[in-house]
């Protein structure tokens, strides 16, 4: 069995990131979800509270044995991949525009140390859905709990109460 890295921000982790790491298991690889700090976006959830909901999430839907869920440290991704031995990183895509971001970063790391990217294309029922859309709705007052993971859907009104 093969380990993968399916690293991210996951603010919070939703249905598609769920989808995504599901698959990458199904295809019969150890997947360890990465959970940056990314001090570059304005996240609504601490880095704990992020990982504690996809924790929760991979034990109500059976994946805490293919899947674990850590920390990526400040760095390079490819030196984490390094260190635990993993083959591949894996990213979803839902569009071109994704793709336009994820290339150059897919090239860099096969550049750097040979870390190949495997893409997964989002489920098209799902390819609306992303983090950041999701807190916008949120925060608008949208209802966004058939996007998300319990847990996630916890979390961010758990975050929203105290704010
Ligand atoms: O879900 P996100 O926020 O788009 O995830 C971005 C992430 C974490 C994949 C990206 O920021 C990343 O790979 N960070 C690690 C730092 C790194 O290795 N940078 C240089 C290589 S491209």
């Amino acid at each position: 069995m093969s380990t993968v890295v399916l690293p991210g921000s996951f603010d919070p982790f939703t249905l598609g990131h769920l989808d995504l790491t599901r698959r990458a298991a199904a295809l019969g690889h150890h997947v360890i979800i990465a959970v940056s700090h990314n001090p570059s976006k304005q996240g609504t959830l601490d880095l704990e509270t992020r990982k504690a909901a996809i924790t929760r999430t991979l034990e109500e839907r059976d994946l805490s044995q293919s899947v674990e869920v850590r920390t990526l440290p400040r760095g390079l991704l490819v030196d984490f991949c390094r260190e635990l031995g993993a083959s591949a990183v894996v990213r979803g895509l839902r569009s071109q525009l994704d793709l336009a971001y994820e290339e150059p970063m897919a090239r860099m790391n096969h550049h750097l140390a040979e870390v190949d990217t495997l893409f997964l294309l989002t489920d098209a029922t799902l390819s609306h859905i992303s983090s950041s859309l999701v807190r916008e709705v949120h925060a608008l007052g949208g209802d966004v709990s058939d996007m998300l993971p319990a847990p996630s859907m916890d979390a961010l009104r758990t975050a929203s109460a105290v704010s």
